[in-house]
């Protein structure tokens, strides 16, 4: 058996992963081998050890757990590429590819290999992503290496296969909606009276505070936001007048119109 996994597809989640992966040191460099057809681009990896590819099936045939992590347009071709290599005694596939089920996925490769569908965000690299996996009838052996690769770069839960669609606008486009949320603030920081930096400093630093409170006190957030707005304060007021702006709304919304996406393109693409 290898400790060897293989990325297919490195681009912005999958070098995020191989980055969390050496940066939690749950892999060597060496034992990581990611691949794309520009190899070029990621040529920064090959210098922190990684083996660097285009060589599908090569690295499929080098490893144990292969992630895939191309789009979801190039998904099933690269699927098809690896089929001749993928062996059930050897191989766990664990799909990132937002959109792709387990049966389509199934439909190519075969049923006999385990499939994970796993939904992580760019925080990867940093160890701090929230990945949502789903996964059917697996062995235990497979379930528990799957989870404690996705536990070393940030935290892991399971969950249906019928969420991943909104675990997929929850945590992976959810940085962006968070970073969105940051900047805006920053931006207000400034017209107020902060640089540029100091402002971001701030903004970021009190985002982080403030999703730790919720986290770790497991408080429903209101009841931490009922700590900081006095009767006739100044937080309720400029809270209310975001409120009477749209801003609740404005993130369900967009939520709601993100969410709706997923099932338009994987009906555009079938
Ligand atoms: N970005 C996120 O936050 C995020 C979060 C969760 C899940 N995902 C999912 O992760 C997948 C990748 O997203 P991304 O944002 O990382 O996209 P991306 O930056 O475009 O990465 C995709 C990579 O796949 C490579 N590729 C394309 N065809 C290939 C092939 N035949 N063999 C090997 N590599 C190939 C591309 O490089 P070349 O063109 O050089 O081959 C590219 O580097 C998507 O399915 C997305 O739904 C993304």
């Amino acid at each position: 058996m290898t400790n060897n996994i293989a990325i297919l597809g490195g681009g912005n989640i999958g070098t995020s992963l191989a980055k969390g992966l050496i940066n939690s040191n749950l892999y060597s460099p060496e034992n990581i081998i990611i691949t794309r057809r520009r190899t070029h681009m990621i040529e920064n990896l090959a210098l922190e050890g990684m083996v660097i590819s285009s060589d599908n099936l090569q690295a499929v045939k080098a490893s144990g757990l292969v992630f895939l992590t191309v789009k979801p347009m190039q998904a099933k071709e690269v699927l098809g590429e690896i089929t001749p290599e993928l062996n059930h005694e050897k191989h766990i596939l664990v799909s990132l590819v937002t959109g792709l089920g387990s049966k389509e996925i199934q439909a190519i490769i075969g049923e006999q290999i385990p499939v994970f569908l796993a939904m992580p965000n760019t925080a990867l690299a940093l160890c701090e992503s929230m990945t949502c996996i789903s996964h059917g009838e697996v062995q235990e052996k497979h379930k528990e290496e799957v989870i404690n690769v996705f536990n070393h770069v940030g935290k892991c839960i399971t969950i249906p296969e019928e969420l991943m669609g909104a675990s997929t606008v929850m945590a992976a486009c959810g940085v962006a909606f968070a970073l969105r949320f940051l900047r805006s603030i920053a931006q207000g920081g400034i017209e107020i009276g902060f640089g540029a930096e100091l402002s971001t400093l701030i903004a970021a630093q009190t985002l982080k505070g403030a999703a730790r409170l919720a986290q770790e006190s497991g408080n429903h957030p209101e009841h931490e936001i009922d700590k900081v707005t006095t009767p006739m304060g100044i937080t309720i007021s400029g809270l209310n007048e975001m409120e009477h702006n749209g801003f609740s709304s404005a993130l369900i919304k967009g939520l709601i119109t993100s969410y709706n996406k997923i099932e338009k393109l994987k009906k555009l693409r079938d």
